[in-house]
This record gives structure tokens, sequence and C-alpha cells, in this order.
């Protein structure tokens, strides 16, 4: 069974496609990985989309989000190619809420990733699982992170020691695999915080592109100590697992914190450090939970930024072996759209794929739904 995870992050850069082959001995395999980056009006509005709208926005976005999926699928197939069975599509997050809010005598939680699935489904004439998050938050769970379900099948048995799989997207997350015997389980996995959206944010702000490609910039600045520090003091940082965080909380409106004499490259060289510390600490918190050293697996789009991986393995020397997924045959652009390929096959097979341990969740349920042609 062929399977397109399609996956668009809270860095609203683009659409990654991963066309992963499961075999009926339960081994799988990537067979191509392609990205659909969004130029740069589609880019300015889907950033629009991510801040608080209105219900207008909310309606035709579900379509238009549906319609650019449908777009990249276009663009990664050929009208003769064979197609895939299901596509598992994550949609875009326009707003995560894990927190309880009361609204009269209710207690709500929430998350919306738009995506209209019947549509793409028309569009693509392919059956669509979608809505991934929803069964968990159901059950108490926090509706993310839900890659460790996947991480586990695809990084857990590469090694004989402990690893842990980093994911620097916009926000950044971190799965703990823990060996026993020989036996790999996730011991624990949480969002550590902001992985490139505050430099991305503060690069769009400033007119300086999209991001700031490899750190160049970063890496000729110096980072202020005072600022860092006030970033570091976040009241997230210091909550206890399991939880997951978002645009909600990490957003361009901390980016008061700088004025604007400060030069840009020692800003970004601050930010990078937000990001930097900000994991490095979550992976030192771990030492109670798995044995170090260990491995550390890095993917997603931050990944690319040398100097944020620089920093890293700086950091974390005594802690843990640095390497890209890359490495292993996953190219870093790949890992999530992979991880909800693997995610859309649990459903069809009708497996719960929600880890509780690292949503919170009160127990295993399976996740997703499915939109028929
Ligand atoms: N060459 C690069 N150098 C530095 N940062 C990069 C590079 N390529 C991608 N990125 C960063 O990765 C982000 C996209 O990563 P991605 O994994 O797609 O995140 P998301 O899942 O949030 O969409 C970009 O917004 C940018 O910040
Ligand atoms: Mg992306």
């Amino acid at each position: 069974m062929k399977i397109l995870g399609m996956m668009s992050g809270t860095s609203g850069d683009g659409i990654d496609g991963a066309l992963v082959d499961f075999k009926e001995d339960g081994e799988y395999s990537l067979v191509w990985h392609k990205s659909f980056d969004y130029n740069q009006e589609v880019f300015a509005r889907i950033q629009k989309l991510m801040k608080p709208c209105s219900s207008i926005e909310v309606t035709l976005g579900n379509s238009y989000i549906a319609e650019l999926y449908a777009k990249a699928f276009r663009s990664f197939f050929k009208e003769n190619d064979e197609k895939p069975d299901y596509i598992a599509a994550h949609g875009q997050t326009i707003w995560h809420q894990p927190q309880v809010v009361r609204w009269d005598d209710i207690d709500l939680t929430g998350t919306l990733q738009l995506l209209d699935a019947p549509l793409l489904a028309q569009r693509t004439n392919i059956p669509v699982i979608n809505n991934f998050r929803s069964a968990d938050m159901a059950v108490g769970g926090q509706g993310a992170p839900l890659v460790p379900y996947a991480d586990l099948i695809l990084f857990g048995n590469l090694f004989p020691e402990d690893c842990l799989v980093l994911n620097i997207g916009g926000m950044a997350n971190i799965t703990a695999i823990h060996k026993n015997n020989g036996d790999a389980k996730v011991v624990c996995a949480f969002d550590t915080g902001p992985g490139n959206v505050l430099m991305d944010a503060y690069m769009q702000k400033n007119n300086l592109g999209n991001y700031d490609k490899n750190g160049t910039i970063a890496s000729r600045g110096n980072t202020i100590n005072r600022i860092l520090e006030d970033f570091l003091k976040d009241s997230y940082f210091k909550l206890p697992f399991p939880k997951s965080t978002g645009r909600e909380h990490f957003n361009i409106n901390l980016l008061e914190k700088f004025d604007n004499k400060i030069k840009n490259e020692d800003v970004l060289s601050t930010l990078l450090d937000v990001s930097v510390n900000s994991i490095s600490d979550a992976v030192v918190s771990l030492k109670k939970i798995i044995d170090f050293p260990c491995k550390m697996i890095v993917a997603g789009g931050g990944a690319l930024n040398t100097e944020l991986i620089k920093r890293l393995k700086r950091n974390l020397a005594d802690s843990c072996s640095i390497h890209t997924s890359e490495e292993f045959g996953i190219p870093v652009m790949a890992r999530e759209a992979m991880a909800f390929a693997v995610l859309g096959y649990a459903f069809v097979e009708k497996q719960p794929s929600n880890v509780p341990l690292a949503t919170g969740a009160s127990k295993k349920v399976i996740l997703g739904q499915l939109s028929i042609v």
C-alpha cells in the first residue's frame, strides 16, 4: 500500500510530500520526498491565516488549503504516474488550544487544522485521511506531539543505545526513545518551545527574507545575554511534560523585547540562542529518563541551519552525538510528512497511534478520519 503523507507546519513555508510504500511484512520504504514551496503571495496569506482571523477567512481558508494541497499533489505526480492508495494530510494549524477554557459551564480544548478533506479527495480522486489531532484531544490529550508513534517505527531500531529525535520546524519537538533489553520504547515527547518561528518572524518583519538561510546573519552577531535570559524565563519552559505549544504563545509579539537600535545580527543571534538553549535545557532535563550519552537525530528545516546545529553540538557535546536524519536516508524536510504517512497507515490498519505518555491522553485511540471518493 502506498500512502502520500502531506505536511504543512507552523512555518507556513510550503507543503512537504513523502510517498511511503508499506509492505505486508511490516517493512516500509520512502519512495520519494518532494516539496511544494509557497510563492510570496501564498506565503503572506498563510501567515495571515495563522493570526486570529474572521469566520469568513476560516471558512474560505479551509477550502483554500485543500486547493493548495491539490495543487501540491498535481506538482508531485505526472498524469500517468502510479497514484497512492491514500493521502494522509495534516492540514494547516491555525489555532492550537490544549489549555482548558471554560465557556458557560463547559470546559473546552481544541485545535484546528484547516483542510476541506472531501474537497481534496474530489480534486485528486484519492481517499484522504486527515484531522489526526481531534480524537486524542477528545480523550484529554494535547493532540500533540503526534510524531512519537512514527519516530519509534522510523528510528527506534537504528542504534543499540537510547536516542532522541528532534524536529526543528516553526516549533521544536523532541521524542525520547529508551532501549530496554533491545526493546525500543518512547518514554517521553514534548514541544521544547520555539524552533525557527521567532527568527523567521524577525526576518519577515524587517524585510530581510523569509528566513536566515544557514543562520548566516545570526553567525555574525553577538547574543545579548540580558535579553536571552529574559526569553528563557518564559513560563512554558518551566511546565512539566506532557506539553505542547504553538504560535499562540511564541510569536512576533515577543520581538518587542528588542529595541530598534540593536543590530539585526545581534537580534538573530539572540533568537537563535533562545531556540538552542531551550532545546539543550530540554535534553539535559531528560537525564533522569534516558541513558546518556545518547544519539540525537535532527530533522525539520532547522536542521539546515548550520549555525544552529553548530551551537547545539557545542552545548550538548557531553550529552549526545548529533546527526541529521539525512544520514539515515530520510531527508530533513521529509521526516514529518513521512510520519503522517505512517499515521495514515495506522488509521487504515485500525491501529491506535497516539502515545498517551506524550500527549497526556487518558487512553490510546485511532487517529484520523476518512473522506472517500
Ligand atoms: N537552509 C536553511 N537555513 C536555515 N533555516 C532553514 C533552511 N531551510 C529551511 N529553514 C527553516 O526551516 C523552516 C521550515 O521548516 P519546516 O520543517 O518545513 O517547518 P514547519 O513544519 O513549521 O513548516 C523555514 O521557515 C526556515 O526557518
Ligand atoms: Mg514546512
